[in-house]
């Protein structure tokens, strides 16, 4: 099935593509600002030192292993008696269009403030920023119907023309371009006298702010900031060389995924605060601090404004091909479906409920499209986010922990693991990881009191 395999350093930057996206610059920063700072920050790390980085490994051994798309390799490698069930596994990849709704909506407000950006169109001043922002999710319907829709097509596109190809070389010219940006806009910010306050706010830890859902959206945010649970990962390592140091690079990717969230979050709260009080701004975040920074840098800020929505645009990009093509994988290569039917198809369901989600943020249809506490691009965000993407973890971790027999795993390791991490690491796999999140899925839906 396999007409191209990633190079050692095409594969390191899909799947760092993939992780690095609009989890670390926009949600990262906005989920911190909401649910108490360091506390979040912490458990954040926790997870993804804990937990994060030992699914990481599972999954592209998954992958790699059977070089298959996600339902066919966990029907692959499950025993004889079992392959009917553990096949259903690796249905995950169909959360991946869930993910995409709400993610290539807000796509489409980066798409946006991009041409704000080119014509100059930001405001100095933070309130003025934010009405802009708030006036925009409110009221612009057509617009974001618009810009949404351009996303969708960018997107599926793309996983059209095949994902290998043409992502390897974008990813090598975008991602050290986004590193390089967000440097910049680093050292900018520890200039600023609120710097200090603003690695406070990230860093001190104050554990009466955390209460069982912030604990449950810490955990399931580094599962999917790190692109772990729907088989993202899985699929992009099934076209890795079976050379690929698993291990190596798994590390590689949760340091350059965790490092440019904690540069973002460092910059733009240090932006907010140069500004205003309060940290806590929602979803806002991103497109109210820094576009009112950039304004009040004149023409300097205009071009760093381009880049940075440049960068960013491709970062979620990189991303949201990768949340689309598990399921373009498992269509076409087990029921022979035309990529280009299975492509039309799914674009057409994601942008239809990702209008919804769009619209349950508008003031005309907030009121209809809000159920219980939250509107549907919430629901949808925390649905995903929260439940779906640590259920498909723990199935991950039963699956390579208990399933795989134990000296296929330590064979396919062996040359990027030595005995002792390759014990931490089942022991992450096998108790750790499915028995923790458990209990944190539990804690949160109340089950456990
Ligand atoms: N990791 C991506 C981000 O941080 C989102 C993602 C989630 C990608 C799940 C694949 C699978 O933006």
């Amino acid at each position: 099935m396999h007409t191209h395999y990633f190079s050692r350093l095409g594969f390191i930057l899909a799947v760092a593509g993939s992780a690095i996206g609009l989890g670390n610059i926009w949600k990262f920063p906005y989920m911190t600002g909401t649910m108490g700072g360091g506390a979040f920050v912490l458990v954040y790390l926790f997870t993804v030192l804990i937990v994060g980085i030992s699914l990481l490994v599972a999954e592209m051994l998954i992958g790699n292993l059977t070089s298959k798309d996600t339902v066919s390799a966990f029907e692959e490698l499950a025993p004889k008696n079992s392959k009917k069930i553990w096949k259903l596994g690796g249905f995950m990849a169909f959360s991946g269009l869930l993910i995409l709704t709400f993610y290539s909506v807000v796509i489409g407000w980066i798409f946006y403030y991009l041409f704000l950006a080119f014509g100059n169109s930001f405001y100095s001043d933070i309130k003025a920023s934010e009405n802009l922002f708030v006036g925009f999710l409110g009221n612009d319907i057509w617009t974001q119907l618009f810009a949404h829709l351009l996303a969708v097509i960018v997107t599926f596109s793309i996983v059209y023309k095949g994902v290998k190809q043409g992502i390897e070389k974008i990813n090598l010219i975008l991602m050290p371009l986004l590193i390089v940006i967000f440097l910049l806009l680093l050292g900018y910010s520890i200039s600023l006298p609120s710097f200090g306050k603003a690695f406070h706010f990230l860093f001190d830890y104050d554990f009466s702010k955390i209460n069982s859902e912030t604990l449950l959206m810490a955990v399931g945010h580094s599962f999917f900031t790190l692109s772990i649970g729907m088989g993202a990962i899985m699929t992009y390592s099934a076209s890795a060389s079976k050379k690929t140091k698993i291990f190596r690079d798994a590390i590689i990717i949760a340091l350059l995924d965790t490092t440019i969230a904690l540069v973002a979050g460092l910059t733009i709260f240090s932006f907010l605060f140069n500004a205003i009080d309060e940290p806590a701004k929602g979803p806002g975040l991103l497109f109210i601090a820094l576009p009112a920074i950039f304004a009040q840098m004149d023409f300097v800020g205009q071009f760093i404004s381009i880049l940075f929505f440049i960068a960013v645009s491709f970062a979620a990009i990189t991303s949201a091909i990768s949340i689309a093509e598990p399921s373009i994988s498992i269509t076409t290569n087990r029921y022979k479906i035309s990529r280009l039917k299975a492509v039309v198809i799914f674009a057409i369901i994601v942008y239809l409920v990702g209008a919804l989600a769009l619209l349950s943020n508008a003031t005309e249809f907030s009121n209809a499209l809000t159920f219980g506490s939250k509107n549907l691009f919430d629901w949808l965000d925390y649905f995903t986010t929260a439940i779906l993407l640590p259920v498909g973890g723990i199935i991950i971790a039963i699956f390579v922990g208990y399933i795989i027999p134990k000296n296929v795993t330590r064979k396919a390791l062996d040359n990027s693991m030595n005995d002792t991490i390759f014990k931490f690491w089942l022991f992450s796999v096998r108790y750790i990881a499915p028995i923790g999140v458990a209990i944190v899925l539990l804690n949160e839906s109340g089950l456990l009191g």
